[in-house]
């Protein structure tokens, strides 16, 4: 996680973003977070934010983690669609190197990549849900596919087509290996067909839900951390074992992006 010391929204890159923020909150909220966390059994390391860095919290995008049998621990680094976010990556970059990361750079070209805000894995770790559409380009999508090949693991291309689903971790969230909570309008025909081929049970939200951030919780050790909780949310997380916990990410929502967005799990 990274603190949300510099913590703004200047720029509009997502249809969320135009409101101030309230800095003392954004505090008191990233504190609560980090301590549902721990609370939830797990470790959390930081990364120190940087001045003039105000996405830099997002913790999700700038990277792209992975291990593998043959090569150990790897990260791919992302190339952000707007270049005040491209300036956060090689500070991730470094972070993961000193720890002994393997770096796999891509030759991006004009194509875009970011991280797990577009790159889930399947919890089994069987293959990569990777999505284009408002970020990530499809070409990215291209050559991060054409890299992790070359390690035998199958990445599926998904293309968004709703704005305020941006990223794939606003509309899919893998609750275990068989089941995940989904927004289906947030993916073109084709796309949701092969979402749907993937899991044993996909759970809707609905669109509203899914813009309430509740598609953007975390799930650690059969909790599932989220800004809200519906009825609809409620029922489907206790068929299938999570207990909810709701933290209040209001002014991270501001910025487009919630509980998930704001840390990386390392493997
Ligand atoms: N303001 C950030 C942006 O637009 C929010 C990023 C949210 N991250 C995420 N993984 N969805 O880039």
């Amino acid at each position: 996680m990274c603190p949300p010391t510099f913590f703004d929204v200047r720029e509009a890159k997502n249809p969320y973003m135009g409101h101030p923020i309230d800095r003392i909150r954004a505090h008191q909220q990233w504190q609560n977070l980090r301590r549902s966390l721990e609370d939830a059994g797990v470790k959390v390391e930081m990364i120190a934010p940087v001045e003039g860095l105000d996405d830099m919290v997002f913790a999700a995008n700038q990277v792209f983690i992975g291990d593998h049998d043959k090569i150990g621990k790897f990260i791919v680094p992302s190339r952000m669609r707007y270049p005040s976010r491209q300036r956060e990556v090689p500070f991730y970059v470094d972070w993961f190197r000193k720890r002994g990361y393997r770096v796999i750079e891509l030759d991006f070209g004009e194509d875009f990549l970011e991280g797990h805000g577009d790159l889930l894995w399947h919890p089994d770790r069987s293959k990569i849900w990777a999505a284009y559409g408002f970020r990530s380009t499809r070409g990215g999508i291209e050559k991060f596919a054409a890299a992790m090949q070359e390690l035998g693991i199958p990445v599926v291309p998904l293309q968004l087509v709703d704005a305020h689903c941006y990223h794939l971790d606003t509309s899919l969230c893998p609750l275990n290996q068989d089941a995940a909570l989904t927004n289906p309008s947030a993916y073109s025909k084709e796309s949701l067909k092969d979402l749907r081929r993937g899991w044993k049970r996909i759970h809707e939200l609905s669109s509203e839900e899914a813009h309430r951030f509740m598609g953007n919780g975390i799930v650690a050790n059969g909790h599932y951390i989220t800004p809200y909780l519906s009825d609809n949310l409620g029922k489907i997380l206790a068929a299938e074992g999570l207990t909810p916990v709701i933290v209040d990410t209001s002014e991270f929502e501001k910025s487009g992006g919630s509980a998930f967005c704001m840390k990386a799990f390392l493997d």
